[in-house]
């Protein structure tokens, strides 16, 4: 059993995982200032409402529980909105990260599961995605990733400080038997979105049926979060053993097709989606699939719940959940 400080634990990534370690007996106090968190989520672990800037209050936090590792979720993560405002993006991720590991530093925690994602990689040479394709972020979310990637490198080389970065591929789904699932204000993901015009909702626009992919709509490895749960307890164990600085792809690597979605969607709630065909959102590559063989082969992950049909029905399950605290 380990003491951990998860970081952004009150939101969708952070809840299900605190969830996961709670259950294999490790002790987590959630930090979260519930700006996009739920009180609800943190519910089972000790909630702390504090902000990634406060330095020292998480310091005192640190000095004061002794913890052997952090998960750090806490984060601004819509593509889209980090090229209207980067100057959030930059401050909220960059220098928000850089707050909570000066407070590591100054109370000796020296182990971290950063959320990173696919978004580092921009539009891939080739498909699936290898950890070691460089750097060619589209957004200035994606940079926000690497710039705390690459500054974690220099405090693993310099300072011992030793982490291990997810790159999560499309992270969905739910655990409707625990209460946990989606619930981003706004909601941009394309899974809740066609659930929600399958039942009344407005009807879905697919980004573009011109991309040299079978269908035409864009192809994504959507990853069930209880899957990406998984993958953060097998990140502490790895590091709680003494594991050095790793990057990890968090994908199945198949892909799924937009139409796909809306196939699943139709099959599962067993109502039409509405939906219209629309131009591309910007910066939407074609085609974004991991190659997970490393984190499979070094961490001995495999998903177990991403198989599409699975990842919807779970999220339908969630939604009566949603509607009722809405
Ligand atoms: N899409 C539509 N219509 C919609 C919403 C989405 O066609 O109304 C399409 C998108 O164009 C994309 C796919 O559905 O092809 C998935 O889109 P999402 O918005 O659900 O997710 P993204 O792929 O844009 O982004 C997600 C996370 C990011 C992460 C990225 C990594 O939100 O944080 O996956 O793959 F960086």
């Amino acid at each position: 059993m380990a003491k951990i400080l998860v970081v952004g634990g009150a939101g969708y990534i952070g809840s299900h995982t605190t969830h996961r370690l709670l259950l294999r007996g490790h002790d987590c106090i959630v930090a979260d200032n519930l700006s996009k968190g739920y009180r609800h989520n943190a519910e089972g672990s000790r909630l702390r409402v504090v902000g990634l800037h406060d330095t020292s209050a998480l310091e005192s936090l640190m000095m004061a529980e002794k913890f052997d590792a952090v998960l750090h979720f806490a984060a601004s993560i819509a593509v889209g909105e980090s090229t209207q405002v980067p100057q959030d993006y930059f401050t909220n991720n960059v220098a928000g990260s850089l707050s909570l590991l000066n407070a590591m530093i100054a109370s000796h925690v020296k182990k971290i599961v950063f959320s990173s994602t696919a978004a580092v990689y921009g539009t891939p040479a080739t498909s699936p995605i290898t950890e070691d394709m460089p750097f060619s972020p589209e957004s200035p979310y994606g940079e926000t990733k690497v710039m705390v990637e690459k500054v974690l490198r220099w405090y693993d080389q310099c300072i011992g400080l030793r982490s291990v970065c997810l790159r999560y591929f499309n992270a969905c789904g739910a655990e409707p038997k625990a209460g946990l699932g989606e619930e981003h204000v706004p909601e941009t993901h394309l899974i809740p979105l066609v659930l929600r015009a399958a039942t009344g909702g407005k009807p879905v626009t697919v980004f573009g049926t011109d991309y040299p992919t079978p269908d035409g709509s864009c192809i994504r490895d959507y990853v069930h979060v209880m899957d990406l749960a998984e993958a953060h307890a097998l990140a502490l164990d790895y590091l709680l053993d003494g594991g050095p600085t790793r990057q990890f792809n968090c994908g199945t690597g198949h892909g799924y097709s937009v139409l796909d979605v809306i196939g699943a969607v139709e099959k599962a709630t067993g109502n039409k989606v509405p939906y219209s065909i629309g131009a591309r959102r910007d910066g939407d590559p074609s085609e974004l699939v991991a190659d997970s063989t490393r984190l499979r082969g070094e961490l001995g992950w495999k998903p177990v719940r991403s198989e599409l049909a699975d990842i919807v029905k779970d999220a339908w399950e969630f939604e009566p959940i949603r509607l009722a605290r809405a």
